[in-house]
């Protein structure tokens, strides 16, 4: 029996990486995780409980009790709740009680792509492809501003600039899984590519890795 296909997408906040995996894994017939969720989903439980975002051990504790309803949550989007979900990634007893969930997501058939910033290098180190997708700063938050335009809000691009930046800082310098390329992932920079060209370049790469040639 073959094992399930896993796909590792990992990037910034902002690079688009959730939207490519979400097709990638309409293209090859994968279940998709969208790792932030977890995060974000567990920053929601915390924040609606009243407790402090400071208070690693409540985080700990909202981490612990995640059930899959809590990623249904309508509202997780947003760069308000993007924060705090990183500063709870920040806690290694939190990232300890999420892991063995995204890894058992991961290993069921008939596979999956999984974004997020370390699924490449932690959560599934032996995927059988591995894209780490960015984009240059500016062009990110271009991108978060006019997607939260989208969303009817009124964003201030300085703002979400200043906003990815302290993410990008916060994710890349936490003790425990700081979010990494892995040393056998393919690199795509997507600051000029629409969403079609970017998809284009993520799916050659993974053909490549899985030895798959062209396939339509
Ligand atoms: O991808 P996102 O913006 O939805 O993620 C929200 C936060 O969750 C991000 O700033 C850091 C954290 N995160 C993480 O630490 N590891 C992951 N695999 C995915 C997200």
């Amino acid at each position: 029996m073959t094992h399930p296909l896993v796909i590792a997408i990992d990037g910034p906040a902002a690079s688009g990486k959730s939207t490519l995996a979400r097709r990638v894994a309409a293209r090859y017939g994968l279940r998709f995780l969208d790792t932030g969720l977890v995060y974000r989903a567990t920053a929601r439980r915390l924040l609606d409980a009243g407790d402090d975002p400071a208070d690693g051990d409540a985080a700990r504790r909202h981490a612990e009790a995640l059930v899959p309803f809590d990623l249904d949550h309508p509202h997780l989007r947003g760069e308000g709740i993007g924060n705090v979900a990183s500063l709870v990634a920040s806690y290694p007893e939190v990232r300890a009680a999420l892991l063995p969930v995204q890894g058992r997501f991961a290993k069921e058939p008939p596979g999956s792509v999984l974004a997020g910033r370390d699924i490449g290098t932690v959560v599934c180190p032996d995927a059988d492809a591995k894209v780490f997708v960015t984009a240059s700063i500016e062009e990110r938050a271009r991108r978060r501003t006019a997607e939260l335009r989208g969303r009817g809000e009124a964003p201030i691009y300085d703002r979400v600039l200043e906003e990815i930046m302290e993410r990008d800082r916060r994710d890349g310098s936490r003790t425990v899984a700081p979010m990494a390329v892995a040393a056998d992932a393919v690199v795509i920079d997507t600051t000029d590519l629409g969403l079609d060209g970017a998809f284009n370049a993520v799916r050659e790469a993974i053909d490549r890795r899985l030895g798959r040639t062209n396939r339509r």
